[in-house]
């Protein structure tokens, strides 16, 4: 299904908030977004500019495993499968991304938002960027970029993604950057696999996917995409690019990126752009959901890992809830390592047993009050490398203290104090009903 017809879905099913009045780009659509969070929203009427633009597809993982039909207890498999299954995309000679290209463009034509005020520009937070190496082949991330000029832009690129091996190799290179993408490369293009992976097979796995040449770049693209932005990457010219909030709802610096230099736009006649609110929900999805099949799998290789939660209290990136089908005494400290492995920025694990709903917080903490002593099942990590995006880590350094709590019950005649009491089973009818 495409990124329009998941719309057209989604309005059928009257979930979508349709905003026929004037509505600006300047703050006034990132504060309808968050005022309406998670409902999906698509603006009809942008002051500024022509094009529509959709908000909040993806606030949740109900809403991703609705749009493919699956319970939220199969995604993580469906992932893990897609990763390891992958398969070409169809390769197709015309496509709907092209109905329209501009050859000479200018960014201000398009329904880029300013989401804050302080932020250092425009930004483009959803565009998938799809690169290549000779050595490696085509790679999809996702790279915010920072508008300063009618056809350039500030690209954040952290240090030791497959988009900045490539760069640093390549000194400059051709980019497409994809807005309006299908869930199944939005999906894709947040996995971190192996360099030399592309991630569209990925995509294919998942749902199947046509790609076509882009007008002007050697690369393929997404043929049901809303729209392209083609161009060149320079590692050695920069520019500021910030302060941008992101997924801690937390200011980041300012830093000198890389200097995107758009040469082509190409869209669909009709395109529908895609705002992805930094710090909201759907961005926290697209970080943190990614990360829990290789969380699964590290933990799977050591006890039976049963579920994970990257939970969006812990900002979708640093908080990891694991729960296992404990064993043995070891188990959750065993969890817990194997955890920090499979997400490296993650900087607290919490491991629960069967019993505890890893999606409901109150029954985390539950189990930490009840299932938990901290001389005894606190593992701790001091001065470890840790993500970028914490405020509390060590500037430059990144340097973290890494936390993982062991929240399970013993074992055996052992875990009889731990296990929570049902209260009695009543048919309440017998009780409220009227005259009853
Ligand atoms: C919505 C969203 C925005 C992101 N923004 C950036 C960004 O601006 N810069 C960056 O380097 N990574 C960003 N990331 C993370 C990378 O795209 C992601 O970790 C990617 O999977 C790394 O891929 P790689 O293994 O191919 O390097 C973002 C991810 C998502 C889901």
């Amino acid at each position: 299904m495409s990124f329009r017809n998941y719309i057209k879905r989604l309005e059928d099913q009257d979930q979508l908030v349709i905003v026929d009045n004037p509505v600006s780009c300047t703050y006034e659509m990132s504060a309808v977004l968050k005022k309406l969070e998670p409902r999906p929203v698509i603006f009809a009427q942008p002051r500024e500019v022509n094009f529509r633009v959709v908000g909040n597809l993806f606030p949740n993982k109900a809403a991703f495993a609705d749009y493919f039909n699956l319970p939220t207890g199969e995604i993580i498999p469906t992932l893990s499968r897609a990763i390891e299954n992958r398969s070409a995309p169809q390769i197709v000679s015309a496509a709907a991304c092209q109905e329209v290209v501009i050859a000479d463009p200018d960014l201000d034509q398009l329904p880029i938002l300013r989401h804050f005020a302080g932020d250092g520009g425009r930004y483009i937070t959803s565009g998938v960027v799809i690169s290549k190496h000779p050595q490696y082949g085509q790679n999809l991330d996702f790279h915010r970029c920072m508008q300063f000029s009618s056809k350039e832009m500030a690209m954040r690129v952290v240090a030791g993604r497959n988009f900045d091996t490539f760069l640093n190799d390549l000194g400059e290179m051709e980019v497409a950057l994809c807005v309006g993408c299908p869930p199944n490369v939005l999906a894709a293009a947040a996995t971190s696999v192996e360099i030399g992976i592309d991630e569209l097979t990925i995509a294919n796995a998942l749902e199947a996917l046509e790609v076509v040449q882009a007008k002007t770049v050697d690369l393929l693209v997404p043929a049901e995409a809303e729209f392209v932005l083609e161009g060149r990457v320079f590692a050695h010219r920069r520019h500021a690019e910030g302060p941008f909030v992101d997924l801690t709802e937390t200011r980041d610096v300012i830093r000198r990126e890389p200097v995107f230099e758009i040469q082509t736009i190409t869209h669909r006649g009709d395109a529908i752009w895609q705002a992805l609110l930094p710090g909201g929900l759907e961005h926290k999805l697209l970080m943190g959901m990614p990360r829990e099949p290789t969380i699964y799998q590290r933990v799977n290789q050591v006890v039976r890992c049963l579920d994970v939660n990257v939970n969006p209290g812990g900002c979708s990136w640093l908080h990891a809830v694991v729960q296992i089908d404990k064993q043995s005494p070891e188990d959750g400290i065993k969890a817990i390592q194997a955890a920090f492995a499979g997400h490296s920025s993650c900087k607290h694990v919490f491991i629960v047993d069967k019993d505890i709903d890893i999606y409901n917080p109150l029954e985390v903490e539950w189990a930490m009050a009840t299932r938990f002593q901290g001389d005894e099942d606190l593992f701790v990590k001091e001065k470890e490398r840790g993500s970028s995006l914490d405020p509390s880590a060590e500037l430059g350094s990144h340097l973290t203290t890494k936390i993982g709590f062991d929240l399970t019950k013993p074992l055996g005649e052992d875990a009889k104090p731990f296990e929570k009491v049902d209260y009695p089973e009543v048919d309440l009818e017998r009780f409220l009903e009227e005259g009853g």
